[in-house]
């Protein structure tokens, strides 16, 4: 693994490994044992649009692994205004180890891939955010003891989210079931796109009654992500019938699990009741993002990343 830009990048061996290296060092952290494999590191932060997960993960990511992380804002560092993408990637690949970026666009993502000569991770952009989806399946694996033969049911918006989210349920033989209204679903060129695998992975639907009998994880996201606000009364409108609220979740079973990357929009894609409901994980998979940060780092920066992978596979 050279960069993290898609979750359809990996293998799903490599996306086993992740997991397992997020899990052990989870353990690590709660019984206090000391990281250093990043020792001497740096990773650049770069954030076109706001965020608290995903920079707080990633700085206490770096920093817990014994390197060090700068958050540099979108507008500072002008890519395409300023000066060149090329330009920016390769100062970058001069001084620093790793750049982390949250981009509008996923192009961006892509050319400091091509240019900085060091590891780029997609800390989301318009079209993918796998960072998300890896703190996911980490729940998901915690939750159920294994990630394969799972109904994830997604209602909502076919988004960032939701794409990383159908990809990692492709490597992990499970499927996701996406429920959403026609103009806002995934088209069939999209969803070949993840690659040979996609079609057991990924089945589409527009009620969500039906969407959530028999699956073992209800998702949702917000209806109008960043750099969509001009389209928020259309969406609003759109969406209305796709919420995950009580009565949606009492259609499934009890053992499913209610999943959201956050930052929720209470009232509306999901309510008070089922993001507070005992089915809810949201806290777990927002913890889970600093374990998957981790990993993510470590695989892509860190000393010796097949030892740790050792240690990871025999826990
Ligand atoms: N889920 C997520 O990426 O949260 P932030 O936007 O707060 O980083
Ligand atoms: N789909 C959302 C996710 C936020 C973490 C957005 O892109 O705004």
């Amino acid at each position: 693994m050279r960069h993290l830009l898609n979750i359809a990048d990996l293998s799903p061996a490599e996306f086993h490994d992740l997991l397992a290296v997020a899990g052990y060092l989870k353990k690590r952290r709660n019984s206090g044992t000391p990281e250093h494999a990043l020792g001497g590191k740096t990773l650049a932060m770069v954030f076109e649009k706001p965020s608290l997960r995903t920079r707080v993960s990633f700085e206490l990511a770096a920093t817990e692994l014994g390197g060090s992380a700068m958050y540099i804002r979108g507008e500072e560092l002008g890519i395409g205004v300023r000066e060149t993408i090329e330009d920016v990637a390769r100062v970058f690949g001069r001084m620093v180890h790793g750049i982390m970026a949250r981009v509008f666009k996923h192009e961006t993502v892509e050319g400091l891939a091509q240019h900085s000569g060091i590891p780029v991770v997609n800390g989301l952009s318009d079209y993918s955010h796998p960072c998300q989806a890896i703190g996911d399946f980490l729940t998901i694996k915690e939750q159920f003891g294994r990630i394969d033969g799972l109904r994830v049911v997604y209602i909502g918006d076919a988004n960032n989210v939701c794409r990383s989210l159908a990809q990692a349920c492709m490597l992990a033989g499970s499927t996701l079931v996406v429920a959403c209204p026609q103009a806002y679903a995934f088209t069939a060129e999209d969803i070949r796109s993840f690659g040979p695998a996609w079609g057991k992975a990924v089945e589409q639907i527009h009620d969500p009654r039906a969407a959530v009998k028999g699956a073992h994880v209800l998702y949702t996201d917000v209806w109008t992500s960043m750099g969509q606000e001009a389209e928020r009364a259309a969406r609003l409108a759109a969406f209305q019938g796709y919420q995950i609220n009580e009565a949606l979740v009492a259609l499934a079973d009890a053992s499913a699990k209610v999943m959201h990357c956050l930052p929720a929009h209470r009232g509306e894609e999901i309510t008070h009741g089922a993001m507070e409901c005992s089915q809810s994980v949201v806290f777990d998979q927002a913890e889970n993002r600093l374990h998957a940060q981790k990993a993510v780092l470590r695989l892509l920066m860190g000393s010796e990343p097949e030892r740790v992978i050792a240690a990871a596979r025999g826990v």
